[in-house]
């Protein structure tokens, strides 16, 4: 019996010792002491044997046990760190050198240009009071003409010529096309404002774009004037250029609002005395605005003898030009990163 011990003891020892995997030492361990292992075998039979017998193969099959436990435990040991080690060896890094592009160098994200002033322009109309309106930017001819008193064949749509779609509806021309979208909805007085994205049939230049962004203004009360008008008109550019600036009117024409008119201000580079921004003329061209035409009041289920108000359309492309010295419009919509990366 001891013999058999002592070969159990043996065969596990060289077992463990050539192997060498980490899988290995536990089929070892198996095989030798699991439950139909080689050792619990022996121990299983003691009670065949006599008292005396038993008592000395019981000690000597524990004491074996634990030197193959012992064995099988440093062997573990030893494997686990020699994997380590080999995955040390395969798998270094070279923690001096630069980091991968992708985790270089994390930048934020921030806002495009004309996202950064329309979101100023909003901040400054909400704070007295207008709300911000939003609308398709495909839209149906009836709000981006019809209702805003240009009917078909009328002269002014040559202006504003588009891109049009197979069922009849267009890429609005401009901003104005939510006024009406919005005054079937609310009731007077309002405010309402209303940025956005426009479209134009255009042959591009350095001046032109087929796409472009306006902010929409309306305001409509009791007794509204062309003060009202003036005012909020000199309240915004206070807020954008952050002193005080001076406008004036000049008459325009826009279907959808009697009397219409171009509104300048003073130009801020040259302080009205004539610089090349200005054209040498001491003002720059802003918006178009004026007092909302009968007509479009109608349109929207408001009664004109009862409401008046007034409207404005400006431009963002121009302005932010204006503000950073942009010398071609084209800039905003090339995607191209170094534009982006100066605001
Ligand atoms: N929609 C006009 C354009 O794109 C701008 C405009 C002019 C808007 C007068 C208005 C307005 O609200 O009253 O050229």
């Amino acid at each position: 019996m001891e013999e058999k011990l002592n070969k159990i003891k043996q065969e596990a020892i060289e077992l463990i010792n050539s192997s060498k995997l980490l899988d290995e030492i536990e089929e070892i361990r198996v095989k030798v002491l699991g439950r139909k292992g080689m050792l619990t075998d022996i121990l299983r039979s003691l009670g065949q044997l006599t008292p005396e017998l038993k008592n000395v193969v019981g000690k000597k099959s524990n004491e074996i046990k634990k030197i193959i436990e012992d064995a099988l435990d440093a062997k573990k040991e030893e494997l686990t760190k020699s994997g380590f080690s080999e995955i040390a060896s395969k798998e270094w890094i070279d923690v001096t050198l630069n980091p991968p592009v992708s985790t270089r160098e994390r930048k934020s994200g921030y806002l495009h240009p004309i996202s950064q002033t329309q979101y100023e322009i909003e901040d400054i109309l909400t704070s007295m009071g207008f709300q911000i309106l939003d609308g398709p930017e495909a839209e149906t001819e009836y709000y981006n003409f019809e209702a805003l008193n240009i009917p078909k064949f009328h002269p002014a749509r040559d202006m504003q010529d588009t891109f049009w779609t197979e069922d009849n509806n267009l890429l609005r021309t401009h901003t104005s096309a939510i006024q009406i979208r919005g005054i079937e909805k609310i009731k007077p007085p309002f405010r309402i404002m209303a940025p956005g994205r426009v479209f134009r049939y255009e042959a591009t230049d350095a001046s032109h774009e087929h796409t472009f962004y306006q902010v929409e203004g309306m305001m409509v009360g009791k007794d509204i004037s062309i003060s009202h008008l003036i005012y909020v008109m000199e309240e915004v550019l206070k807020g954008i250029f952050k002193k005080d600036v001076k406008v004036r009117l000049r008459p325009g024409y826009f279907p959808f609002v009697e009397p219409g008119f171009e509104l300048d201000f003073s130009c801020m580079i040259c302080g009205g005395d004539g610089c090349r921004v200005c054209k040498q003329s001491g003002w720059i061209e802003f918006l178009g605005c004026g007092l909302i035409h009968p007509n479009v009041l109608r349109a929207g289920g408001i009664d004109p003898d009862e409401w008046s108000g007034f409207a404005f359309g400006m431009g963002l492309n121009r302005l932010i030009m204006m503000q950073a010295g942009i010398n071609d419009i084209r800039h905003f919509m090339s995607g191209d990163i170094r534009f982006i990366h100066q605001f």
